[in-house]
């Protein structure tokens, strides 16, 4: 994934300012934490960094990862504003997290899962680079158990948003973390509202793109029109609703 170029730009202001900012999945991810002031926490697809700036200031430090170049410039810019400068900003993926083992307290990983080439890998290397009783908070979203509403929403989040790859269920999800040691302790999913323009023009395409995802909404099947609670007025699409998983897990 490039780290340049005007889409990741774009794509970084979206997220810094959009609704990626704030949410209930965000304010369980702190209460999940517990944060004594003493952790040394991984956030892992950062983003724009709104998960690590929720914990940095009740923690003794925090390292965000994210491939993209554009993301970590501008999850720097908010930290600077608001004054944190416990903070390193180290550009990976989460397919190979350049740590060494046993190096977090907690790891955080928000939003980000769907866009992982290899979600399994990536939660061993969560497993490698958290300390033996450490915690793992992850947050995504979930795909509906209908495989029919499941496979329509993973084609037009992919229609979106090319880098988009999959979002499973959280059957699929909490199998994926299990598989790489972990011990699920705390699991919620919480309804997300989506305002529809802005979330089609966080994903970065062009407007020809845009519009052949709104056609694809009007048309959607039964099934994900009451899944993904779709809200049409006046021929317009105008919001959609989700649902995110929020699982703390220890090693
Ligand atoms: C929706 S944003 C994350 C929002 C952020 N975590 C928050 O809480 O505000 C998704 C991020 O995943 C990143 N990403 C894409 N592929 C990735 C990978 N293989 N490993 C880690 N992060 C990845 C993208 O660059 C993007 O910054």
């Amino acid at each position: 994934m490039s780290g340049t170029g005007g889409r990741w730009e774009k794509a970084a202001e979206a997220y810094a300012t959009g609704e990626h900012k704030a949410g209930r999945e965000l304010d369980l991810v702190v209460e999940y934490a517990a944060p004594t002031g003493k952790e040394r926490v991984l956030d892992i697809g950062t983003g724009a960094g709104h998960t690590a700036l929720a914990l940095a200031p009740r923690v003794s430090d925090v390292v965000l990862t994210d491939p993209v170049e554009a993301m970590l410039a501008t999850a720097r810019r908010l930290f600077q504003s608001a004054g944190l400068w416990n903070a390193q900003f180290v550009r990976a993926g989460a397919e190979q997290l350049p740590f060494p083992k046993a190096s977090f307290d907690i790891v955080t990983t928000r939003l980000a899962a769907h866009h992982f080439d290899d979600v399994a890998r990536a939660m061993r290397e969560v497993a490698r680079v958290l300390k033996p009783g450490g915690m793992f908070i992850f947050v995504d979203t979930t795909a509906p158990e209908d495989s029919e509403s499941a496979a329509y929403q993973n084609e037009v989040e992919l229609l979106r948003d090319p880098t988009h790859r999959r979002i499973y269920t959280e059957r699929a999800w909490a199998a994926f973390i299990e598989q790489a040691g972990f011990r699920v302790e705390k699991t919620e999913v919480v309804r997300k509202a989506h305002d529809f323009e802005p979330w089609l023009e966080r994903g970065g395409e062009d407007a020809a793109t845009q519009e052949r995802v709104h056609a694809r909404f009007l048309d959607a099947p039964a099934s994900a029109i009451r899944d993904l609670e779709i809200v049409v007025a006046d021929g317009r699409v105008t919001s959609f609703t989700d649902r995110k998983l929020v699982l703390a897990a220890r090693r």
